[in-house]
């Protein structure tokens, strides 16, 4: 069992209380008053107080140092909130392991209640930067992190609009399932990633879904992924029709087709993933302008 599944297991209802009080003033308080945490909570004094050092032990809430009594809640705090959500409503069963750290999110495997695998993304804004700077102890010592849970959620929201959108639009991308504060949860796909992808069987196929990927969610939803990276690419095998089909995945950084960067965007990921087939697979017809041109829907054939 991961880290995570394991701490979230020992919570008890009691304990979610003091959480949701904690994430209702996540906008208002860096350290939520320990008031108005017992007039919220509402639970008898010694089970509150049992309640937090708990929390605090399992590193779930932080409390502050200082005069003023204050608790807020960390990552795995705000990771168990979105599990017990998702758990509630049916979206999420179990949770497996932790399959990959990326830069800004942790991934692991879960299943459904009706045993289908699936993703569970957290998203984790601004860690990178945090585990930076960490290591200068005095600037970082008393560094709210509860701007960036809000941020994460933020971003979680604007993956699965661009998911949902993009899958209605049957786009190759994975089928979002469903979304809890700063975690999604989508369709697992049977793949493996772009980089480690050796000797493709038709990688000019594979670059064209791509560039219908690129054209479906520009021309169709309006947006421009803006990260695209042979990183961000899981290649499935469909033995049975045998080919390949490229599926783009991480999705939070995308920018809409009117934001003054996206042409700027969309030529990178064009030009970067064009680089890639050519370089990787020696594929050399098709050009960025032609691509670009195809994705903006000014011709209509690649
Ligand atoms: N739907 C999925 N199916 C299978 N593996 C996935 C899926 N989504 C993500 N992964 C794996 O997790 C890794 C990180 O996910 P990604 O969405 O790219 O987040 P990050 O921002 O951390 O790069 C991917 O490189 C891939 O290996
Ligand atoms: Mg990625």
């Amino acid at each position: 069992m991961s880290k995570l599944a394991y701490i979230y297991k020992q919570l008890n209802k009691r304990d979610f209380r003091v959480l949701l009080v904690l994430e209702k003033y996540l906008t208002q308080y860096e350290y939520v008053p320990i008031e108005i945490i017992e007039r919220e909570a509402r639970l008898p004094p010694p089970q509150l107080s049992m309640s937090l050092s708990k929390l605090s032990r399992l590193k779930i809430i932080k409390r502050r140092i200082g005069s003023l009594t204050g608790y807020r809640l960390t990552y795995l705090g705000y990771d168990c909130l979105a599990i017990r959500s998702l758990v509630e409503r049916g979206v999420l069963a179990a949770l497996g392991d932790r399959m990959g750290v990326g830069k800004e999110s942790d991934v692991y495997v879960g299943l459904t209640p009706a045993e289908e695998k699936v993703i569970v993304k957290f998203l984790r804004i601004g860690r990178t930067s945090f585990r930076q700077t960490k290591r200068v102890r005095d600037y970082t010592r008393d560094r709210p992190e509860y701007g960036w849970l809000l941020q994460s959620k933020v971003a979680a929201e604007k993956e699965y609009k661009a998911l949902d959108l993009l899958w209605k639009a049957s786009a190759k991308v994975p089928r979002p399932i469903g979304r809890s504060r700063h975690v999604v949860v989508t369709s697992y796909l049977e793949g493996i990633e772009l980089y480690r992808y050796k000797d493709p069987m038709d990688p000019e196929y594979m670059l064209k879904v791509i560039l219908d990927t690129l054209r479906k969610a520009y021309l169709e939803v309006g947006i421009v992924h803006g990260d695209l990276s042979e990183y961000n690419v899981l290649v499935v095998i469909d033995e049975e029709k045998e080919v390949e089909e490229p599926y783009i995945i991480d999705w939070p950084q995308y920018v809409y087709r009117e934001d003054p960067q996206s042409e700027y965007l969309l030529r990178r990921d064009v030009e970067y993933i064009i680089r890639f087939f050519n370089r990787k697979y020696r594929l050399k017809n098709i050009e960025v302008e032609r691509a670009l041109s195809y994705i903006r829907g000014e011709i209509n054939e690649i």
